[in-house]
């Protein structure tokens, strides 16, 4: 990738794909293709392959989705579908036929199984079922990866495929019904200081384990996999390290310095009990995660306070 390459990075406005645009821009690359929703709509096949066919970018950052939280995904399966198969559909095909060089796709960690053995490896996927609560995300997500590879083993061309961990930082989702676990504490904890309010509440019993990578971090893997890996198999992304959404929880509150209590309103589902990935393969690449979790809800809280928060 040269520094004056056209990139396409599809789904720039959104936490992965701004985060994707940031890093380019540091690193010097500053031929960035990017398109409004209301120029380009991914669902459509025609809007989109003619706007490959016009541009004709030579990299691409496939991160532009469908994306919501338990309460999103379990309300509009129907649209988490077949939103996020036209979306992979429309852009991986455009590529093809525009004679893209290369191209990352985004997929996630919900592609795992549901009892999957951890820290979960890449050889993991396709070996049982999936949560049901997401299984249509991560089927159309699967759809992608297998996209790829389909086309890499027939075409012969360079798609790859990424799998991040959960995700937070600047740009994040804070809506409070269709947010990730990390935002939706921040905002909590938030209000409840700025109303002096006596406790927060939250869902389960605060015991699952998780892992949470800062989204700068990812972009930089990202970057660095569209340089240094040129394998259709899947590759994870994440740090390897966990913690409990009971301590998450304290560290947030302690950033914000909210002084209630916290309730955990145990009648509200926990999901698996431990989600972590195996980092293995792209640390023996070279690549490791930089910024530790305290540091990076630092950066989301100060970006959250000076953008969205009351
Ligand atoms: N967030 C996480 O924790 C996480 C974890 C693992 C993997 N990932 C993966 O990372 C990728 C990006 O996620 P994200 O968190 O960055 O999502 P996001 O913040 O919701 O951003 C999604 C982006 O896609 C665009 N988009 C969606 N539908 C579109 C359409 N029909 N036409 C044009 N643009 C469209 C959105 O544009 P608008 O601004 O117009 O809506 C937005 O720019 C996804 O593949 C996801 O699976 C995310």
């Amino acid at each position: 990738m040269k520094k004056d390459s056209l990139i396409y990075v599809a789904g720039h406005s959104g936490l992965v794909g701004s985060a994707i645009i940031r890093k380019l821009r540091l690193d010097g690359y500053s031929n960035l293709l990017i398109a409004e929703r209301n120029e380009l709509d991914l669902i459509n096949q025609e809007e989109t392959l003619d706007f490959f066919k016009k541009y004709k970018p030579e990299y691409v950052f496939l991160s532009a989705a469908k994306v919501g939280g338990i309460l999103a995904n379990k309300m509009y399966p129907a649209e988490f579908i077949f939103e996020n198969l036209m979306i992979e559909l429309n852009i991986i095909q455009s590529a093809y036929l525009s004679g893209v060089k290369k191209l990352l796709f985004l997929g996630s960690s919900c592609i795992y199984p549901k009892f999957a053995e951890q820290p979960i490896k890449e050889e993991s996927l396709l070996t049982g079922s999936l949560e049901p609560t997401n299984d249509a995300y991560a089927i159309a997500k699967i759809a992608g990866i297998k996209m790829c590879q389909a086309y890499a083993k027939q075409y012969g061309v360079n798609y790859i495929s990424a799998m991040p961990t959960n995700l937070y930082g600047i740009n994040d989702n804070f809506d409070l019904y269709n947010s990730h676990v990390l935002p939706a504490m921040i905002r909590k904890f938030h209000e409840a200081k700025i109303v002096n309010s006596e406790s927060v509440t939250l869902w389960g019993t605060g015991s699952p384990f998780r892992e949470f990578l800062f989204v700068d971090d990812l972009a930089d893997a990202c970057t660095f996999l569209l340089k240094n890996y040129d394998n259709p198999d899947i590759i994870n992304v994440g740090t390897g390290k966990d913690i409990s959404i009971k301590e998450l929880a304290e560290l947030i509150r302690k950033i914000i310095g909210f002084e209630g209590n916290i309730n955990w309103d145990t009648s509200k589902p926990d999901g698996t009990p431990r989600k972590l990935l195996d980092v293995g393969k792209i640390h023996e690449l070279g690549w490791r995660n930089r910024t530790d979790l305290e540091t990076g809800i630092r950066l989301t809280y100060d970006w959250y306070i000076k953008h969205q928060a009351i």
